[in-house]
């Protein structure tokens, strides 16, 4: 079967560092390169965190560094989330390889121009990376098959009422984004606050047996500990957001979606950072995103689990 060519950008981040596990563990992806963007942690962590991950994972792919902070705005991290390293619980890790020597912005210029056939990017952490890339090199646009990402909300959100992390942390480059005319995918907080990780699946990631699914339930543990402070509504189970961007590229059966025109905030006194989905179509505007929002969980743990089992 031939594999989809990807480009993954993100932010470990413990969901990133599932989503990375699922990316590679799946081997239904071919990985291009890994970019990382500045958010739940700065740029030096998520670049350290996302070269320990790889290496952790047996992943070897070109590694390029991202930009340092959001296109027009300060950088705002999610420490309480993810702590003071930003993936805790790879600290020990020794990095296998370094990242290349030019930026993300060109790393994914030059992928796209040398590859035969259309790439899909991956976000999982604030867009500025992929903004960045669109405005310099507006001519290779048409080389990208599809975003899937996770980022924002139809009805909810998690920095703001309405706001979620990824979209709030850069909205200026989301709406570039959502305004380029290559198709997204969505999964937003609707859909990853039904991708609930509970206790019993930590505990089976780990009864895996191997590092990577030592890692995993390490890595859940330390991370649930916020959902279950402050996410009462999920009943002890954290949302495993980024994977979604993943799991929907390797089956989207398993979810529910709907095509919607969505455009981004980027000003409101209340609602910077919100993603303004048309769910039912009041502007009659044509659909420019895949808004997902559910999700077979049991199924996403099966693939999870199903990944990590392939791994080291
Ligand atoms: C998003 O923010 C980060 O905390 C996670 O890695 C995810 O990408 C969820 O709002
Ligand atoms: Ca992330």
């Amino acid at each position: 079967m031939k594999k989809i060519p990807v480009i993954i950008d993100c932010d470990p981040g413990h969901d990133d560092a599932l989503m990375l596990m699922l990316a590679f563990g799946s081997g239904l992806f071919d990985v291009k390169a890994v970019t990382t963007s500045a958010g739940n942690q700065t740029q030096d962590k998520t670049l350290a965190n996302t070269l320990k991950i790889l290496s952790l994972i047996g992943a070897n792919v070109p590694v390029y560094r991202g930009c340092e902070k959001p296109i027009f705005r300060n950088l705002v991290i999610d420490d309480s989330v993810h702590g003071e390293s930003g993936l805790h619980g790879i600290e020990w890790v020794v990095p296998a390889f370094q990242p290349e020597t030019i930026s993300a912005v060109e790393g994914i210029a030059r992928i796209l121009s040398e590859s035969e056939g259309k790439i899909t990017i991956v976000p999982t952490g604030p867009l500025t990376n992929i903004a960045a890339f669109l405005l310099a090199f507006p001519n290779l646009k048409d080389r990208i098959e599809r975003i899937s990402l996770m980022g924002g909300g139809i009805f909810r959100g998690n920095m703001t009422p309405l706001a979620e992390f990824n979209i709030y942390a850069d909205p200026e480059a989301a709406a570039i984004v959502f305004a380029a005319g290559i198709p997204v995918t969505m999964c937003g907080l609707d859909v990853t606050h039904k991708a609930v990780v509970f206790q019993k699946d930590i505990d089976l990631f780990r009864a895996i047996g191997n590092k990577s699914g030592e890692a995993a339930a390490n890595f859940l543990e330390f991370y649930s500990r916020f959902y279950r402070e402050n996410r009462i509504e999920l009943e002890g189970g954290a949302a495993l957001h980024d994977p979604c961007a993943i799991a929907w590229l390797i089956n989207p059966d398993m979810f529910k979606t709907k095509s919607c025109y969505v455009a981004v905030e980027t000003k409101g006194e209340l609602t910077s950072g919100a993603t303004v989905v048309d769910f039912y179509n009041v502007l009659k505007k044509a659909p420019n995103t895949e808004v997902a929002y559910d999700i077979n969980r049991e199924e996403y743990i099966k693939m999870l689990a199903d990944a990590i089992r392939s791994l080291p």
